[in-house]
């Protein structure tokens, strides 16, 4: 098959993955100045949080963020979709809904990985979402809980859902949740990786867009998964080395734009931190220069910025302008040619 590269503009070619606490729209807002072209998600948001607290804090985004997509928690389909028509009016481009979340607490409200063993149930909440919608209606799963170690049962639960709902597209986080006795962050690392799981469900539906997500950390890594899915998200590296979405416009989106340099990204962080602090909504420095703290990543003085951009007696001044003092430690200790 054939694909003139720009074909993939606009698409979940690459998406950065839903990470609670870490993907706001601060981050959001970094990301985008990186790469123009990286399908973002936003952190999980409960549909009740929506439909019952303060919509702007939980759905507000910064204007140029787009494609981003909200990731919603829940399992009671007319709460979804009522959460799920505010996003759109919001406008956001996807809803996704969590069958892969382990924590305990989602747990409880039987939602996030529960739902794998609840296929029927996620059909309703995907139709009820989907009929409040026109925006797409997604999914992100596991490949099993607990002990199921088949490729039978993603199968089964991605061949239920296309067969009752309209859904296209899956992002499967190519490991079990362990319910028991593993926490969050270690239901991240332990379950073992089962790539050719993925790589199986898309030649079983090849109708879907299957989007492989677990452990993926390098562009030659997602280069050769690109071979077997649609797509490839990224979650901790995106993350911890935000510089690493520098390349990813040319090299899967077949954008010949300039990667953004150091430079000006620094400056635009300085500006956006100014107008956000003055903004108010409680927004203050830390908040926008947490997500930057892996900037500087490989670079010399790396740590610097690093400990400069998290020390409370610095940020206690909520100026943006020690984003630029920063800067110049770096700036000063690196050859720019
Ligand atoms: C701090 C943190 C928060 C996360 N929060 C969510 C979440 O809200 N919803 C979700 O579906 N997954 C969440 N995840 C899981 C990621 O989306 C992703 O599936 C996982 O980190 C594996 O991808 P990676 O190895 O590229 O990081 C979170 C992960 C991290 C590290």
């Amino acid at each position: 098959m054939h694909h003139n590269d720009t074909d993939y503009i606009g698409t979940r070619r690459l998406s950065v993955a839903p990470m609670l606490d870490w993907t706001d729209r601060h981050y959001r807002y970094m990301a985008r100045q990186i790469t123009r072209h990286t399908w973002l998600y936003s952190e999980m948001v409960n549909a009740g949080a929506i439909n019952y607290g303060d919509k702007d804090r939980f759905l507000m985004f910064n204007e140029g963020e787009q494609p981003v997509a909200l990731q919603l928690g829940g399992s009671e389909p007319s709460e979804l979709a009522r959460a799920a028509k505010t996003a759109e009016q919001y406008g956001y481009n996807e809803i996704n809904l969590n069958c892969g979340c382990p924590s305990p607490r989602v747990q409880k409200g039987a939602f996030g990985a529960c739902l794998m063993n609840e296929a029927d149930l996620v059909a309703d909440c995907l139709n009820a979402m989907q009929d409040a919608v026109n925006i797409p209606v997604t999914v992100k799963h596991r490949i099993g809980i607990d002990r199921q170690t088949e490729y039978q049962v993603v199968a089964d639960f991605v061949g239920t859902l296309r067969g009752k709902t309209a859904c296209k597209t899956f992002i499967v986080h190519a490991r079990n949740a362990w319910l028991d006795g593993l926490s969050p962050k270690e239901n991240r690392d332990i379950p073992p990786l089962k790539y050719d799981y993925v790589y199986r469900l898309k030649q079983e539906f090849p109708d879907l867009e299957i989007i492989i997500n677990g452990g993926i950390t390098t562009n030659e890594q997602i280069a050769e998964h690109l071979n077997h899915v649609d797509g490839v998200m990224i979650g901790r590296e995106a993350y911890h080395n935000p510089m690493m979405m520098r390349d990813w416009d040319s090299l899967f989106y077949g954008d010949t734009a300039t990667p953004v340099a150091y430079q000006d990204l620094v400056q635009r962080l300085f500006a956006y931190s100014q107008a956000q602090i003055r903004a108010g909504r409680g927004t203050t420095l830390r908040h926008i220069v947490r997500h930057s703290l892996g900037l500087m990543h490989g670079l010399n003085k790396a740590r610097v910025w690093r400990r400069m951009l998290s020390d409370a007696a610095l940020l206690k001044d909520n100026d943006g302008s020690l984003i630029l003092e920063a800067w110049k430690e770096v700036e000063q200790a690196n050859r720019w040619d």
